[in-house]
């Protein structure tokens, strides 16, 4: 008879994790090319070499054998909006036309709680068939759609974050928030933020659709729930940007219009970053405060290309998201591909490795998360993806002769997508299956 827990599992695999940031540390990557991970009770037990941890294993226990493949952290999604799924795709020329033409017609059907909630369904199947087990999520301005959303991330067990989007002033009436009332933020945060897994996040949705009244409000609102996070967006666009500098005069930037309102620290996540100057990435540093890079977005729209060089200097906390619907891939491994290229664009260079490392432990540090998720830590939550260096036959063929392990995650990043993730678990659990 089997004297094994029932809830230990051990999977045999390739293992990839960071225990740093391989753009400055040499020894960052954790890589075992025969590896075993181990997990007890939803929470990683044990990740290392296959020779030295099967002898631990209690006699008995089946091993689950993902021989051939790469096990890495679940990908961690720090910036898109699940009500803009069904208009993911649209086309328009530029963020203020997008905006006005599909988003908040969109958004304004998630008044109705039976269209929130099979969204959001559909979005969370998707988020997993690619492997993402953690995401940032905008909801809308209507309490409902937060509700229906955590709702059905909760009856699946994952950690995810979401909050109300916050708009009070240009926009239509229809998505308007009465001015200075937070009261339905601060109910959701009473509500959801840490039932289970759930997070929540302050959402005002970029400066121009708030009032002063109303960042002020969310300043406020953010000091008494100091560990809830904040989302919003920043420096995406330059006719954007334009009409910031218009609206608030007499702020220094686009960011500085957030800092003066209290809105930067440490789980705040702003979105874009495209056009921040040295000291607007100096005042992310300073503050704890982290980028959401979104390059499929910012090309799709033609905002710009994100600078890594310029973020890289002042050592910003650094992450990255799909920005579904202006991103045109839940995938983010279509997500580093576009990354990869907007950096050389920009004349610099990012590695798979790092790609990897943004994607995982980089997006827990930016959400001060690395002690819940991102790696394969004993005690962490057990939030992994197993990754099909053959899921098609080109990938077969290229991954067929790596001399490294940086040609191997990279030729998954640049040509992998969806049907590269042969498995999800969360929490322990298999949460999808290819
Ligand atoms: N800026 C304000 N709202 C949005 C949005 O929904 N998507 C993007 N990409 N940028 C925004
Ligand atoms: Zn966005």
């Amino acid at each position: 008879m089997s004297t094994a827990s029932p809830n230990l599992q051990a999977y045999r695999a390739s293992l990839l994790h960071f225990r740093a940031d391989p753009a400055f540390d040499d020894q960052a990557a954790l890589w075992h090319e025969d590896g075993l991970l181990v997990v007890e009770d939803g929470r990683i037990k044990a990740a290392g070499d296959y020779a030295a941890l099967a002898p631990t294993l209690p006699p008995g226990l089946e091993q689950v054998d993902y021989r051939g493949k790469v096990i890495a952290p679940g990908f961690i999604d720090t910036h898109l909006h699940y009500p803009q799924t069904d208009m993911i795709a649209s086309p328009s020329p530029g963020l203020l036309p997008w905006l006005e033409t599909y988003t908040f017609p969109s958004e304004r059907r998630f008044e109705d709680p039976a269209h929130a909630r099979a969204t959001a369904e559909f979005f969370l199947d998707e988020l997993l068939r690619c492997g993402t087990t953690t995401a940032v999520v905008y909801c809308t301005v209507h309490p409902q759609s937060v509700d229906a959303f955590f709702e059905a991330s909760e009856a699946r067990k994952l950690r995810m974050v979401a909050g109300k989007v916050l708009m009070d002033r240009n926009c239509p009436d229809f998505l308007r928030d009465l001015e200075g009332d937070l009261g339905q933020s601060e109910d959701l945060i009473n509500k959801w933020h840490k039932r289970g897994r759930s997070l929540y996040a302050i959402t005002p949705r970029f400066a121009p659709t708030s009032t002063d009244v109303q960042l002020r409000l969310t300043g406020e609102l953010a000091a008494r729930h100091p560990d809830t996070f904040i989302q919003t967006h920043v420096s995406e666009n330059k006719d954007e940007c334009t009409w910031v500098n218009e609206l608030f005069p007499q702020a220094r930037s686009y960011l500085d219009v957030y800092e003066r309102f209290g809105l930067m620290r440490p789980r705040a996540l702003f979105g874009h970053c495209i056009w921040l100057d040295d000291e607007d990435f100096a005042r992310m540093a300073a503050t704890g405060s982290a980028a959401a890079v979104c390059p499929t977005s910012n090309l799709f729209l033609g905002s710009g290309l994100f600078d890594f060089e310029r973020a890289d200097s002042a050592r910003a906390l650094l992450s990255l998201g799909t920005d579904v619907g202006a991103g045109t891939s839940f995938s983010m491994l279509q997500t580093m591909n576009e990354a990869y290229k907007v950096a050389r664009l920009k004349g610099s260079y990012l590695p798979a490795l790092r790609m990897f490392y943004l994607a995982t432990l980089g997006a827990a540090r930016s959400m001060r998360l690395e002690d819940t998720i991102g790696s394969f830590q004993p005690g962490l939550e057990a939030d992994f993806v197993v990754l099909d260096r053959e899921a098609t036959p080109l990938l077969a063929r290229r991954t067929g002769h790596c001399d490294s392990l940086e040609e191997l995650l990279f030729a998954l990043a640049l040509l992998g997508d969806d049907r590269t993730i042969a498995a999800t678990y969360s929490g322990g659990r298999k949460v999808h299956q290819r």
